[in-house]
């Protein structure tokens, strides 16, 4: 397993936390990496909540913020979208930051029976709560060429979706779709052997984004933060993926989610709500940190303030 080295640590812990007294939530907390940091920085009066979906990664984490000395956190197997429940079963109204780390981690990534990784034999599962409805061999049982079409072209941006679907449906009506490698040789079959890592991972990628519902529930969670924050209470949002830089970048401006095919007027907007930018252009890790963990090449950091 690669050594864990969470991204833009301390510009996170830098932007995030403007109060030593407040509470945070990490909303993806993984191995606990900011999270230890932020419960170390926080005073006595302060507390942590830590959710995530992956019942491995809760567990590590929380030996890791026990190890920390400090008793003010909690930690819940949880979708971020259900951060409301949990900070209602807590007491808690309002909260001075919530961070988001998006995506998968180098552990889950590493992990061949999670089904990640184009690199690792594996069932094709991909989920990050293993007891989640549907893997990602039940999400390619079930989809049409046209709807595979569509996800390779929206979240892998990738050209030849339209080839590389047919022969994974192809493949699938065949029964020959059980494992990552199953799904190489259906993509390896329309490129003619020659495909790129760069692709191969941008679909595998794509297809966990469909499995866990990443973009919807990412833009379900942000419209809501504004009414849990404290005034002057931050939001942090490290993405890897265009789409989602995206979609923090105009939340954080319009402090409103304006999809497709919806029309907003935004003369409605409560203006105790509206966000301020804090990051007109993302941060980004400097080179030594590139050189020291190369998954934060393509981290992008945007936050925004109450
Ligand atoms: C990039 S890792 C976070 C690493 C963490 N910041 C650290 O330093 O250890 C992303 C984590 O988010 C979790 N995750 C993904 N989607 C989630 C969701 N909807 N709700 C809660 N956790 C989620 C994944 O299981 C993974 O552990």
């Amino acid at each position: 397993m690669s050594d864990h080295f969470p991204v833009l640590l301390d510009e996170v812990i830098e932007t995030l936390i403007t109060d030593i007294d407040g509470v945070y939530v990490d909303c993806t907390l993984g191995f606990a990496g900011h999270s230890s940091s932020i419960l170390k920085k926080i005073s006595k009066h302060g507390f942590l909540i830590g959710l995530d979906l992956d019942p491995y990664a809760l567990n590590k984490a929380e030996k890791k913020l026990k190890e920390t000395g400090k008793e003010q956190f909690s930690v819940h197997h949880a979708s971020y979208k259900q951060f409301p429940e949990v900070l209602s079963k807590l007491g808690i109204d309002k909260v001075s930051g919530f961070l988001f780390d998006l995506g998968i981690s180098s552990y889950q990534i590493d992990s061949e029976h999670r089904g990640f990784s184009y690199m690792r034999e594996g069932p094709l599962d991909m989920r990050f709560n293993p007891q989640g409805e549907k893997t990602a061999k039940d999400v390619l049982s079930e989809i049409s060429e046209k709807e595979l079409i569509e996800i390779l072209q929206t979240y892998a941006e990738i050209s030849h979706a339209d080839k590389i679907a047919k022969s994974i449906i192809h493949e699938r009506n065949k029964n020959n779709m059980n494992t990552t490698s199953d799904l190489k040789i259906a993509i390896s079959n329309a490129t003619n052997g020659i495909c790129s890592n760069k692709i191969l991972s941008r679909i595998f990628q794509a297809l966990r984004i469909t499995v866990n519902d990443e973009i919807q529930t990412f833009k379900d969670t942000l419209s809501k933060i504004p009414n849990y924050l404290v005034k002057g209470g931050r939001v942090c949002v490290i993405s890897f993926h265009s789409i989602e830089d995206r979609i923090a970048k105009h939340f954080f401006k319009d402090s409103v989610i304006i999809n497709e095919y919806d029309y907003y007027d935004r003369s409605k907007l409560d203006s105790s709500k509206k966000l301020n930018v804090l990051t007109k252009k993302p941060i980004v890790a400097t080179r030594d940190e590139v050189f020291k963990n190369t998954r934060s090449r393509s981290a992008k950091l945007r936050a925004a303030q109450l």
